[in-house]
């Protein structure tokens, strides 16, 4: 069964309690949280001040996603912050494995993401290291884009990198994701499906959640 993180990226910013309403209700595995930076990406969402007013609100582990130039020097806002999981891209920071041992030393879960262009061979000897490999599906900086039909083929080499090497890390798919094609992303090997659109722009999000969990 697939874990699920609803990302409140496509949710009411001017009213996120109702939101964080709702993930109670549905009861998803976590919460994705999106921080961009006007930098890495062009948008800009929320930092450690707004995610810590969230951490109240819920006790699901809070997913953050860190689409942030240099993510070395915030991390332990992050980590006050309440975040559990804290993922950085590769090309965000310069020294990955110093950042990613960090992560681990302050406590939190740490992952690594690759945009959809980018190889496998960017993350392989940072895989023992890891929790979580998080393989965009879209190119990273809004939500309710298209799925990159060639990243289903990147999760099934990741999946059989994992096996290869005995891997325990988790592989979480972020990007276009909807009860549409929820399926052929967890045949692939996906372990934890990220969506926003997909989920609060539907009719019924809590429903929604409940089918997710079904994959
Ligand atoms: C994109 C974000 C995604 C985004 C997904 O930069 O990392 O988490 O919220 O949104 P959907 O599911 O609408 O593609
Ligand atoms: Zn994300």
């Amino acid at each position: 069964m697939a874990l699920i993180a609803p990302s409140i990226l496509s949710a009411n910013f001017a009213n996120l309690t109702e939101a964080f309403t709702l993930l109670n209700k549905g009861q998803c595995d976590y919460i994705h949280i999106d921080v961009m930076d006007g930098h890495y990406v062009n948008n800009l969402t929320f930092g450690p001040p707004v995610i810590g007013h969230l951490r109240p609100l819920t006790e699901i582990p809070f997913d953050v996603h860190l689409m942030i130039e240099n993510p070395e020097r915030s991390l332990e806002a992050y980590k006050k912050a309440g975040a559990d999981i804290l993922t950085v891209h590769t090309d965000a920071t310069t020294h990955l494995h110093r950042t990613i041992q960090k992560i681990r030393n302050l406590g939190m879960a740490p992952g690594v993401a690759l945009n959809p262009a980018q190889s496998l061979e960017e993350v392989r000897y940072i895989l023992r290291d890891v929790d979580l490999v998080l393989l965009m599906s879209v190119n990273p900086g809004f939500g309710g884009q298209s799925f990159v039909p060639q990243v289903l083929d990147k999760i099934k080499d990741l999946d059989k990198m994992r096996k290869e090497g005995g891997y325990s890390f988790k592989i979480e798919v972020d990007g276009g994701i909807k009860l549409e094609n929820a399926k052929e992303v967890v045949d692939a090997g996906a372990d934890i499906l990220v969506s926003g659109s997909g989920v609060f722009k539907t009719q019924d999000p809590i429903a929604t959640m409940k089918e997710f969990k079904e994959f």
